[in-house]
């Protein structure tokens, strides 16, 4: 294998080499976090994002397409989390080669050229191939055995669960074809390969998949029924780590340069050396942690509480806690992200030039994290304490993993070091508990793409007029109903969908046979939507089949644009005055608002926030030009235009210049020159989440709303305080103070009537076994009651317990309520009567519940007319207790 590549980068190289020569154009790969399609909650396949491809939308017109894909797989139809760790090969984020036919090339093509790469150019020894293929795909089958010429029985036949792929509950999907590879002994592979548990497609971890071949041509709906695509495809995915480890000679995908570097600095860091056996698993979740957490980072997503920031809490949690098991009491993870930069940089220099940024947030959650670890620790050795038997149950297992974020199979470590086990079918109920809830309270994400439900008129999709007009003529490709609303395709439209932060536009399509208000704008995988409701005449398929026209309410719009723009000044000031690690994490542009999320480590200062303010509004009285431009992603950068990360972005990318002050990728709606902006509010600066600040602001009429209700309370106030403007706040401060000295006073006052009244409270006592006892009965407010009970038992004039019981209502609702109060003079306390006591006994009668300290003791019920049964019990009460 002299010539083969070797190093990780060479091998995804020469992957797109390979493919390259066979005429494949190489598409980077998308952000691990989706962009447009709400069935998926990260990137889990090479295909992804060609899935409007497959669906039979093309806006690009691939035919052939290779790449490296960056892919996570810890939630839905493909899950791996578990297993991660354990065994040497699953990962949760991995990289998948890939190549693609769309409508071009099919299986013959595809396994002649799969043959070709690993035993012509890798050099693969043959006899170490494996081939399966679906059950009844005699072509797949047909077509192997020519190209490789391998025996009969290594080209299996599986069933659905093996070799028939989907992409999810619904999408493209097909039967497919698998090549295995034996990493082990070549003596014994005869004996074991068609064994169902030793063999291929077994649990045996020397028979490993490398490559998958998946032939699209169906479509699943959501009643489970196939429909067949328009175009046969080939959707190709290997596992670039575990090809990796087979050119490399590793027995490990660990062992692997993609991963040596991490685990070794763990090793380092920690003291702890690695192990290719069970007591490595800490070192192998933590690296493979590490990659998965930073990538879905640097792609835009964050740890949360909930959907996909969840699902990244969870992995850190998973990952923070295997890092407890190498003694690291102190943030960790964040530590490794500069050795990942090493690795992966240059492959995907996302990850280079937000690496500050990751390390930051894992850091910050790895922190918080470890706060709440101890806990869940000591909380674990509570329940182990308490428990009767050797299993702990599910709920207990549901609660360490839900509050105290232990994922179970570290519950499950920690119960065996002890000798117990889990009740597993206990933990998966609750789990299911929780999913349900969670699916219910889960908005139904728009399935806008497939085929179900749309009457159809013509194919294609759908060409975007809006930068230069606001109405057009327009003839309707599909539409679809759902609860009220309709989904409508067009093939042409003026209308903005939700991207880049700018929401969706709104606006009418009327013909002479329906009207549409149109409320909101989306694009899903290339096809834009129009969310419409009918306002009149009727839909028909005729009415539905007519021109259209098409109009975007161009008030909105106007105001749209301006916010826009002053987005891309905000972003440019903030990076002037903050500086320039400064980068966009998010943002919102609507009519009335705009918000802006950056990356910052910390708050601004009213003094920033300022210079901002005047930089940007500056830079609106310049009136600059605001110029869009088309060109290719690299002349893009060359010239310095900041890009959004975790963007997609095609071949050719919009510029959007405002003179050399600000300079961005940007395919949104803008004002043509700064001054349409007006002037620009920051309303409010604050914290989403670790590393993330939020400014949000008003431009143009937006910002003279903001001023003008500004203006009106100042003259609200001015009316009731009786003065100008420029005393109100004096005078505000001057009426507090009063009130606060009101406040004293009447607090004294209250005291020294209560202790007036309460030498009422003692007169003619009457005797319990020679001690004095006084039972009354007052109505007054509570705090009015507290300053009386205080009185008593200042002025009780001997050694005796006075009963006292107060009627009054209730401070919120104004509902009578009762309360008994029970003072026991000092002398009497020390010779153990308890106020305490008593008062229970008298809440019993008058059916309520108190209690309090043995000099004084409280108790309320909701039940006033029982006081004076529970009074007249009182001597006999305190009788008992004396
Ligand atoms: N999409 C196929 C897979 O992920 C190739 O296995």
């Amino acid at each position: 294998m002299s010539n083969t590549p070797k190093t990780s980068a060479e091998i995804r190289a020469s992957f797109i080499k390979f493919f390259e020569s066979k005429e494949h154009l190489f598409v980077r790969s998308s952000p691990v976090v989706p962009q447009d399609d709400p069935t998926l909650m990260f990137i889990n396949a090479g295909m992804n994002q060609f899935k409007a491809c497959f669906l039979g939308d093309n806006p690009n017109n691939y035919k052939r397409v290779a790449n490296s894909q960056k892919c996570i797989r810890v939630s839905g139809k493909h899950n791996d989390l578990d297993e991660v760790g354990r065994d040497t090969y699953h990962h949760t984020f991995f990289e998948m080669l890939g190549n693609w036919s769309f409508g071009d090339y099919y299986k013959k093509e595809a396994i002649a050229w799969a043959w070709e790469l690993l035993t012509e150019v890798w050099k693969l020894p043959k006899e170490r191939l494996f081939v399966t293929v679906y059950q009844d795909d005699d072509e797949a089958w047909q077509i192997w055995k020519k190209v490789s010429g391998l025996p009969d029985a290594r080209i299996m036949r599986f069933g659905e669960k093996s070799n028939f792929w989907e992409m999810g509950d619904t999408g493209p999907c097909g039967p497919c074809s698998e090549i295995h590879y034996d990493k082990g002994d070549l003596a014994t592979q005869e004996e074991t390969f068609a064994d169902p548990v030793k063999g291929v497609n077994g649990t045996n971890a020397r028979y490993i998949e490398i490559w998958n071949n998946v032939f699209m041509q169906f479509e699943r709906i959501k009643s489970g029924e196939l429909l067949p695509l328009k175009n046969k495809n080939v959707d190709t995915g290997m596992g670039f780590e575990r090809v990796c480890a087979i050119l490399q000679g590793k027995d490990s995908n660990y062992d692997t340069d993609v991963f040596s570097p991490i685990i070794g600095k763990i090793a380092e860091f920690s003291g702890v050396p690695y192990n290719a056996d069970q007591s490595g698993m800490p070192h192998r979740v933590v690296a493979d942690h590490l990659r998965a957490l930073s990538f879905a980072i640097a792609d835009g997503a964050l740890p949360s509480n909930d959907g996909r920031g969840y699902v990244l809490r969870r992995i850190l949690r998973r990952a923070s806690r295997y890092a407890r098991l190498l003694n690291q009491k102190e943030p960790f993870i964040c530590r490794l992200v500069p050795t990942l930069v090493q690795t992966m940089g240059e492959a995907f220099p996302e990850i280079r030039d937000r690496a500050d940024f990751v390390a930051e947030v894992i850091r910050s959650e790895e922190e918080r994290f470890i706060r709440t670890l101890d806990a869940g620790l000591e909380r674990f050795e509570k329940i182990t304490s308490e428990l009767n038997s050797k299993t702990i149950p599910g709920t207990q297992v549901f609660l360490l993993y839900d509050t105290y974020g232990f994922p179970p199979d570290l519950t499950r470590i920690l119960a065996e070091e002890k000798n117990l086990q889990i009740d597993e079918a206990g933990f998966e109920t609750e789990m299911e508990k929780q999913k349900e809830r969670a699916r219910a309270s889960q908005k139904q994400g728009l399935s806008a793409i497939g085929s179900e439900g749309w009457t159809v008129f013509a194919e294609g999709s759908t060409e975007f007029l809006g930068y230069d007009a606001s109405t057009a003529q327009v003839k309707i490709l599909r539409y679809k109903e759902d609860k009220g609303s309709y989904s409508i395709v067009l093939d042409r439209t003026p209308f903005y969908a939700e991207m880049g932060g700018q929401v969706g536009e709104k606006g009418t399509l009327e013909n002479s046979g329906a009207t549409f208000k149109v409320f909101d704008t989306l694009k899903v995988n290339d096809i834009w939507i129009h969310r419409a409701k009918l306002l009149s005449g009727e839909v028909s398929e005729k009415n539905m089949s007519l021109e259209f026209t098409a109009s975007v309410n161009l008030e909105e719009r106007a105001a749209t644009r301006k916010n826009h723009s002053a987005t891309h000044l905000l972003q440019a000031a903030l990076r002037k005055v903050v500086g320039e690690h400064v980068t966009q994490q998010g943002s919102r542009v609507a009519p009335d608002n705009l918000r802006f999320d950056f990356t910052a480590f910390s708050a601004l200062t009213p003094e920033q926030i300022k210079t901002i303010e005047n930089l940007v509004n500056e830079k609106i009285q310049m009136c600059l030009p605001i110029s869009t431009e088309k060109m290719s992603v690299e002349k893009a950068k060359e010239s310095g235009a900041m890009a959004l990360f975790g963007e997609k972005y095609g071949a050719e990318v919009r510029v959007v210049s405002m003179e050399n002050f600000s300079k961005e990728f940007c395919g949104g709606l803008h004002a043509k020159n700064t001054g349409e902006i007006g002037v620009l509010r920051i309303l409010s600066e604050s914290s989403v989440s670790a590393g993330v600040r939020r400014i949000e602001a008003v431009t143009a009429f937006g910002a003279l709303s903001s001023f003008r209700e500004d203006a009106a309370i100042v003259s609200s106030l001015k009316e009731q305080f009786k003065t100008k403007t420029e005393d109100i706040l004096e005078r505000i401060s001057m009426l507090s103070e009063q009130l606060k000295a009101s406040e004293r006073l009447a607090t004294d006052l209250r005291a020294k009537i209560a202790e007036g009244q309460s030498a009422d409270l003692f007169k003619e006592p009457k005797q319990v076994k020679n001690i004095p006892v006084w039972v009354s009965k007052v109505n007054m407010e509570s705090s009015e009651f507290s300053a009386l009970l205080e009185g008593a038992q200042k002025t009780m004039p001997s050694q005796g317990v006075a009963v006292i019981a107060n009627v009054s209502r209730d401070t919120i609702n104004r509902v009578p309520t009762g309360t008994i109060a029970v003072v026991v003079h000092a002398e009497l306390v020390k010779k153990k009567i308890s106020a305490g006591d008593i008062v229970k006994k008298l809440a019993e009668l008058a059916g309520g519940k108190g209690g309090g300290r043995p000099a004084l003791a409280q108790a309320g019920t909701k039940n006033p007319e029982k006081i004076d049964e529970a009074l007249k019990a009182a001597e006999r009460i305190i009788g008992e207790h004396i």
